[in-house]
């Protein structure tokens, strides 16, 4: 049985794998250059937020706003609310940290991918560029703690 969850988690994510290297692949041509000397405020941020969410950050691939297509990863409508953001920045950048549903082989395996890591390849997001990515998250919802200063740092 455990060998079986194994297998099946191994494959899910050699496929996922697959499915990332090739939409960065067709996505790098599409990349604008994002300015973020130009953002002074909460809105500039999250619109580019909302940009690396359905483009770079590939996020769209797995999570759902609401709405259509709901139940493969976690929806992430109203996580601003939910989830704080140091919760946020950890599930980016070391998801191995707290997800426990992917490792632990008394819990039933619930999503069809992992979580990456989206600070590192294929992903690669910068800080300034998960910063803003936050701030979207943080739209949904919550209450926008990023601040365009920190992107200049
Ligand atoms: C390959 C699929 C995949 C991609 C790409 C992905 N995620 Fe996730 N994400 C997941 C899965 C699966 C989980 C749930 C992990 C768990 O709890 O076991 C998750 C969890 C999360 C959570 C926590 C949700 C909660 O309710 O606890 C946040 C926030 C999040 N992802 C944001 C993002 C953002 C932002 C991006 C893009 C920069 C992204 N994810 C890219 C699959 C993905």
């Amino acid at each position: 049985m455990l060998r079986r969850v194994q297998l099946q988690i191994r494959r899910g994510f050699g496929l996922c794998f697959l499915a990332l290297a090739l939409a960065a692949g067709c996505g790098s041509k599409a990349d604008e250059k994002l300015e973020f000397g130009a953002v002074s405020n909460e809105r500039d941020l999250v619109e580019i937020g909302e940009k690396i969410f359905f483009g770079k950050g590939q996020c769209a691939l797995c999570h759902t706003l609401g709405g259509e297509g709901r139940g493969k990863c976690p929806d992430l409508e109203g996580a601003g609310e939910r989830l704080t953001r140091e919760f946020i920045y950890e599930t980016l950048t070391e998801p191995d940290k707290y997800i426990r549903l992917d490792f632990d082989p008394a819990e039933p395996k619930k999503y069809p991918a992992r979580m990456p890591a989206v600070d590192q390849p294929p992903i690669g997001l910068t800080e300034p560029e998960l910063l803003t990515v936050i701030a979207f998250v943080q739209s949904r919802g919550g209450k926008i703690t990023v601040s365009p200063v920190e992107l200049k740092r």
